[in-house]
């Protein structure tokens, strides 16, 4: 049967479905915001800046799974791989240089029809409205790049870019100094200048990270019902991928790490091979990531759904050393680390209540930092100053005895608000004693021992 939509009508769907297909796996924020980014790091650094998004085969094979390079996309909210970023300032005329206007070109490959056929479509240099898509004026092809630096630095200027060993632009910027694009200017590190950047969230980054953080929630809210003895560590880690992955999240934001009695107290478990056992504690520090916002949370069950004395006495440090925390908090003078810092605070807190089995303080089994930043990363860069409205991080203290094969984390996400106030926003996902009972309470016991998990220290 002949379609009958007519000729311009159907460019227009196939315009609508390669777009869908080059742009719809993450919510993208508008063009104007990601402008204002660019912008607003051309203020900073008043140089240029020069940045590469990873191609697929330098992110490995793309059966691994293609992640855009963060600060790429935190200028672009583009995913596409293979692109690259040139930006000027404006600056004034010297006497070795006239004057430029601000100036920004997104690169791309030229169309590989027979790479398309292995991982889809890609925005192109030629793809329909590639500059009403992308939000750029320029959009050109990225052999175009080395006339077009040659241009912008005629009588010198700093380039800023990634230096980084093993950054997506290590192999370009190695081309480009063999084929003397830099004759006339200097490069120099660009992601002091990211950080500063990427600490303040806005709006829509707070809405990606409130859906991140929401589906999160609700898959460890759908844990709690469901946690039990004989469970293995992986069904667990299996079910909150299931649940936040369902509520849209493409990824989980780090490895999942479901730990067991002893292996609950190794900070970087994620192998998660164990079998629950009743008795156990089981820390479970999983989150997904939702459109590139990751998301970050821990949370300690007993497997049986009742907290034995010494794991509620343990555990109600850690909570009260989290809330200790939080208290202590004042916007524009805390700070994670340092004489304000909210760590101290809640080492100090662990420090002077209860004890280990031989009767010294606990300060000792809180081995990691408290916090850090949550955005694009799940440890997202940071400027090492005081928190300001937009801040997003993470209060995470933990008590870990392996001797007595018991570790507690609790761990949520905070924002401070515009009125420079804190605001949990994983709030809605219990974390007092009482509460994790009573939802465990209506647990049924799994009905036999999980068929495979390997034997437990
Ligand atoms: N999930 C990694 C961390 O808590 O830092
Ligand atoms: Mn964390
Ligand atoms: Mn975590």
């Amino acid at each position: 049967m002949r379609c009958s939509v007519r000729n311009p009508l159907r460019n227009v769907l196939a315009v609508v479905l390669i777009l869908c297909a080059c742009l719809s796996a993450t919510e993208r924020q508008p063009n104007a915001a990601y402008r204002a980014r660019r912008e607003a790091l051309a203020a900073k650094t008043k140089g240029l800046v020069l940045m590469f998004a990873p191609t697929e085969a330098s992110a490995g094979d793309a059966i691994y799974g293609f992640r855009q390079d963060e600060n790429f996309y935190y200028l672009t909210g583009i995913s596409d791989p293979g692109a690259a970023l040139l930006i000027a300032s404006a600056s004034e005329a010297t006497a070795n240089a006239p004057a430029r206007a601000y100036t920004e070109i997104l690169f791309f490959p030229a169309q590989n029809a027979q790479q398309e056929r292995w991982t889809g479509p890609k925005l192109n240099p030629k793809t329909a409205n590639v500059t009403g898509i992308t939000g750029f004026d320029r959009v050109q092809q990225i052999d175009t790049m080395r006339d077009e630096i040659a241009k912008l630095t005629v009588g010198g200027a700093v380039i800023y870019t990634d230096l980084g060993a093993k950054s997506a632009g290590a192999e370009p910027l190695e081309w480009l100094k063999r084929a003397n694009g830099f004759t006339t200017a200097r490069l120099q590190e660009l992601r002091p200048f990211m950080g500063q950047l990427r600490v303040i969230k806005d709006a829509g980054e707070m809405d990606l990270i409130r859906k991140a953080t929401d589906a999160s929630t609700a898959a460890h809210a759908a844990v709690m019902k469901f946690m039990k003895p004989n469970l293995t560590e992986r069904e667990v880690a299996a079910l909150f991928q299931y649940e936040f992955s369902r509520r849209g999240c493409e990824r989980p934001a780090y490895a999942p790490i479901v730990g067991t009695g002893f292996w609950g107290t190794v900070l970087h478990y994620s192998e998660n091979s164990n079998t629950i056992a009743a008795g156990d504690l089981v820390v479970m520090d999983v989150a997904g990531e939702y459109s590139m916002y990751a998301s970050d949370i821990t949370r300690t069950l007993p497997a049986n759904g009742k907290f034995t004395p010494r794991q509620r006495e343990i555990y109600e440090i850690v909570l009260a050393a989290q809330k200790a925390a939080e208290d202590a908090f004042q916007v524009g003078v805390s700070a994670m680390r340092g004489p304000n810092g909210l760590h101290e605070v809640a080492a100090k807190y662990i420090n002077s209540h209860g004890k280990d089995k031989n009767g010294q303080p606990l300060g000792q089994y809180f081995i990691h930092g408290l916090g850090h930043g949550v955005g694009l990363n799940v440890h997202d860069p940071g400027d090492g100053q005081p928190f300001k409205p937009g801040s997003v991080f993470t209060l995470e203290p933990g008590i870990y005895l392996p001797d007595e094969k018991l570790g507690v984390r609790i761990e949520d996400m905070y924002w401070v608000n515009p009125e420079g106030k804190l605001v949990k926003l994983s709030a809605n996902l219990p974390s007092s004693v009482e509460e994790i009972e009573k939802i465990m309470a209506s647990n049924v016991p799994a009905a036999s021992a999980a068929p495979k998990g390997k034997s437990k220290k």
